[in-house]
């Protein structure tokens, strides 16, 4: 089996570390067992460029006993866990081209290997699949049913190629359900952003002033952790509606220009280009932190904090100094990149459940659906979202009230009640 990972020797420590995910992932554990016994995805063939996990080995594993042939790729050079590469491919037999802090060139040899295994299927994060498959392949659409896309800048740029008429296969927006972006982005990319800026500085919360970046289903999640450590939490936002609701949470709002004065530790969530750039560097505050946990690095003009600096060292794992004339220092985490993923686990195996589930249960849909969907951005569909809810309340152990027959008629009805 084709495959190019760090280290196979890894791989037991790999599946003990897969096992543990598993535990707090009971609705995608359904879902494989019933993938198991009706094997849905027989023979088809899945391309999966998603950030190398442990909850990614076991979507993984569910997409094999539903009977398909699974390839992994990373979908960023930094957020691999070579262990769970190994074991995917010693134990679980699915070809996996990712090792942690591959190269740029690595990277893309990665998603190319991940390619040549023709899948009729594709599974992104960040669209890196399809991008290369029209700038590169574009003989290979005909066989692709269609794709499912996992993140917000992923889906942004789908909607794009659909608006320009370029998309050449359906994808299902795994990321617009709402058991996906209002439980994974929020509460997901809260911990964990702030589990890695912890991990990799060992910095005390409290009392630090912490500008988030962005107060969309990431931002919201950061700052809210971020402030139940205790650090004063300061938002900049460019819709006047997000800022708002900022405010009404309780957080200072203010534009970046004045957030760059005062900060001691900045994240970025905002899908967007350059939110902090050299002008903003220039004025922060000696031993001020800069971190970035949206899809890409381009959130933090990097170029331009070079361009700053006299001198560059790593003082830390995932943290560098860039030492300016006047001797002030500014630490980048992670080289810009998700630094959720970079220096700590990624989210936590109970919120990627449901992101999962979404992932597994629209694979399952496209292959369903044939041919039959046009080459657009499609929602996963109701059910699938609503179903997933339902599982992991049961899993909890949580049941809900069901509307009474005279509830459902009041609720349908315009003439009753004034
Ligand atoms: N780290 C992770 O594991 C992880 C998980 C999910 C999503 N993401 C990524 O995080 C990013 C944000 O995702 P989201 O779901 O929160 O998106 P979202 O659309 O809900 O929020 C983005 C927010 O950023 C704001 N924004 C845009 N430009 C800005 C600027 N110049 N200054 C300040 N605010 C600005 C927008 O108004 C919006 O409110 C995306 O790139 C997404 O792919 C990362």
């Amino acid at each position: 089996m084709n495959h190019d990972v760090r280290d196979l020797s890894l791989a037991g420590a790999g599946c003990l570390r897969i096992e543990w995910a598993d535990r707090t992932m009971p609705v995608l554990q359904r879902i494989r067992e019933r993938f198991a016994s009706e094997k849905p995805l027989r023979g088809v063939r899945v391309a999966a460029c998603l950030h190398v996990t442990t909850e990614t080995g076991n979507l993984m594993r569910t997409l094999v006993a539903g009977g398909a042939e699974a390839a992994v790729c990373a979908s960023n050079p930094l957020s691999t866990q070579d262990d769970v590469a190994a074991a995917l491919v010693q134990e679980f037999g699915v070809p996996t081209f990712a090792i942690k802090g591959e190269d740029n060139d690595t990277y893309y040899r990665h998603i190319n290997s991940a390619l040549d295994t023709r899948p009729n299927v594709t599974m992104d994060d960040g669209a890196d699949l399809v991008t290369t498959i029209f700038s590169t392949r574009p003989e290979t659409v005909d066989q692709i049913l269609g794709g499912t896309e996992e993140t917000t800048t992923g889906v942004i740029r789908l909607k794009s190629m659909a608006a320009n008429n370029v998309l050449k296969y359906p994808i299902i927006a795994v990321n617009d359900a709402q058991t996906k972006h209002m439980f994974d982005n929020r509460y997901g990319t809260g911990q964990s952003t702030v589990d890695g800026i912890v991990r990799a500085t060992n910095l005390l919360m409290a009392g630090a002033r912490f500008v988030v970046v962005g107060y969309g289903w990431c931002g919201r999640g950061i700052a809210m952790r971020a402030r139940g450590l205790g650090a004063r939490v300061v938002i900049t936002e460019i819709d006047a509606v997000k800022a708002i609701e900022a405010v009404m949470d309780g957080y200072e709002v203010m534009p970046i220009a004045e957030a760059a004065r005062i900060g001691d530790v900045f994240v970025t969530v905002t899908g967007n280009k350059n939110v902090i750039r050299r002008e903003h560097f220039e004025i922060m505050k000696d031993g001020a932190i800069v971190a970035n946990s949206g899809h890409f690095n381009v959130e933090l003009d990097i170029p331009g904090l070079e361009s700053l600096a006299v001198s560059q060292r790593d003082v830390r794992p995932f943290v560098r100094e860039y030492r300016l004339a006047d001797g002030r220092a500014i630490f980048l985490l992670g080289e810009g990149r998700l630094i959720n993923l970079a220096a700590a686990e990624g989210h936590p195996a109970a919120v990627m459940d449901m992101s999962f589930a979404n992932q597994a249960l629209s694979v399952e849909y496209l292959v369903r659906k044939g041919k039959s969907l046009a080459r657009k951005v499609y929602p996963v569909p109701q059910e699938i979202d609503e179903e997933i809810a339902r599982l992991k309340l049961a899993s909890m152990g949580m049941a809900i009230d069901v509307l009474t027959d005279e509830q459902r008629e009041y609720l349908k009805s315009w003439q009753e009640g004034t």
